[in-house]
Formats: structure tokens, sequence, C-alpha cells
């Protein structure tokens, strides 16, 4: 058995780790991204031990903060997890989630192994949209010093992940490159339904966006 006293003890540490983070990959990120994660688990069925490990470790060493490294978030990930009395299946698991989940620009595929993977992929997918995803967009961007809006400045669709890690484009831009995106990209029929009105939500801002940018009152 599993002994579901590890699933807290992690979450304390990850909450002491990344607490106060300023670029939108925080806490209480992580903290949604387990609830909407334990919310589709359980409609899909899905082994939710797995799911919640993966939901609150998926962020511990972000590859943008570990120059485009992908290696290292689940290599960190391990070494937590090797000091419980786990399954090697699960930490074996719960490590190829977290090296698979990352958005990698609009040509690039990043297809999830397991149901697992799939639904904790939806879960930061859909944080990453709505009225949530809108406020991190823009967090992100004054933490990396990027205007919200530049004019004339085209999105890109990046067909790799190297082109993706390096853009620095304008914020609004971002809807364009990855946000609006990501509703036709969810694995879940569920998680499908909840982008849906979240997209729609950010459909709406940016049309108020681009006419209050043009003075119209
Ligand atoms: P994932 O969790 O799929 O790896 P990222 O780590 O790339 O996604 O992005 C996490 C958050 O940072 C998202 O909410 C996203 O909106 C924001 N973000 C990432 N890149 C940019 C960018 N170039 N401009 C604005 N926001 C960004
Ligand atoms: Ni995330």
């Amino acid at each position: 058995m599993n002994d579901p006293g590890v699933i807290e003890k992690i979450a304390a540490e990850v909450k002491r780790r990344l607490e106060g983070e300023g670029s939108g990959h925080d806490w209480w990120h992580t903290y949604r991204v387990w609830k909407i994660s334990r919310h589709i688990g359980i409609g899909e069925g899905a082994d939710l031990f797995v799911i919640e490990l993966a939901a609150f470790l998926h962020d511990i060493a972000d590859h943008k903060f570990h120059n485009g490294d992908l290696t290292v978030g689940p290599a960190v990930a391990r070494q937590m997890l090797a000091g419980y009395s786990l399954p090697d299946e699960v930490i074996d698991h719960v490590c190829d989630i977290i090296g698979t989940m990352s958005y990698k620009g609009a040509g690039v595929k990043t297809d999830m192994r397991t149901l697992e993977g799939k639904v904790v992929q939806d879960a930061d997918r859909i944080d990453a949209i709505g009225a949530i995803g809108i406020a991190r967009a823009f967090a992100y961007g004054g933490y990396k010093n990027r205007p919200i809006h530049v004019p004339g400045e085209e999105p890109i669709l990046h067909q790799s992940k190297e082109a993706y890690f390096k853009s620095n484009g304008a914020s609004i831009n971002h809807f364009y490159e990855k946000l609006l995106l990501l509703k036709d990209r969810m694995n879940t029929e569920m998680a499908k339904k909840i982008a849906e009105y979240r997209h729609m939500f950010m459909e709406e801002y940016l049309n108020r966006f681009f006419k209050e940018w043009e003075g119209d009152l």
C-alpha cells in the first residue's frame, strides 16, 4: 500500500520551496494544478496517488530557470521521492510525467504516455488559460521585463522547442502562441469542457483589450 502521508509531506516541502516565487510558477499555481488534477482524475478513474505526486512536483525545477534543460525537474523530483519508501514504478511514472508535461511551441507535439500524465498535463494547461491564465501571462511578462503589447509585432507559431524557449515577445503575443491553442490540445473530455469556458473568456478579454488600446471607451 502507498503511504498517503507521503503526499502531505511532499506538498509541504514543495510549498516551502515555491512560496513567494514571482513568475507565475509559484506555490499557488501548484496548488491549483493539484486541485484540478484531482477533480479530473476522479472523473477519469485514474490513479490519484501518482496524479497528486506529479501535480505537486511538476514545477519543482522548471526548465525556464535551468537554461531550457528538461531533465532537471524530473531529477529533483526523483531525489525528493527517494526519501520515502515508494515502489520504483510510482517514482518512474511520476518523473516521466514531469519530464514530458511542458508546452514547447505551437508546432511541437507533447504526447503523454499514460492517463495519469494526460490528467496532470490537462490541469497544468487549464491553469494557463481563463482569468487565472491572463493574470499569469502578464505576471510572467512583467517578471521578464516584457511589454504588454507592441502593435505591429506579430506572434510566432514556433516549430521547435528551442525557438519557443528563446522567444521574448510582448505578453499579448503569448495568447496567440500558446494560450488560445490549448483548448484543442486537452487530452480528457472533462478538461475540454472546462477549457471551452476559459477560452471564451480570454477571447472576450482580448476583444476588449484591443478596443481599449485604441481608446475605444
Ligand atoms: P507549462 O506549464 O506548459 O510548461 P510554461 O511553464 O511555459 O507552461 O508557462 C507557465 C506560465 O507562464 C503560463 O501561465 C504562461 O502563460 C506563462 N508564460 C510562459 N511563457 C510566457 C511568455 N512568453 N509570455 C507570457 N507568459 C508566459
Ligand atoms: Ni505548471
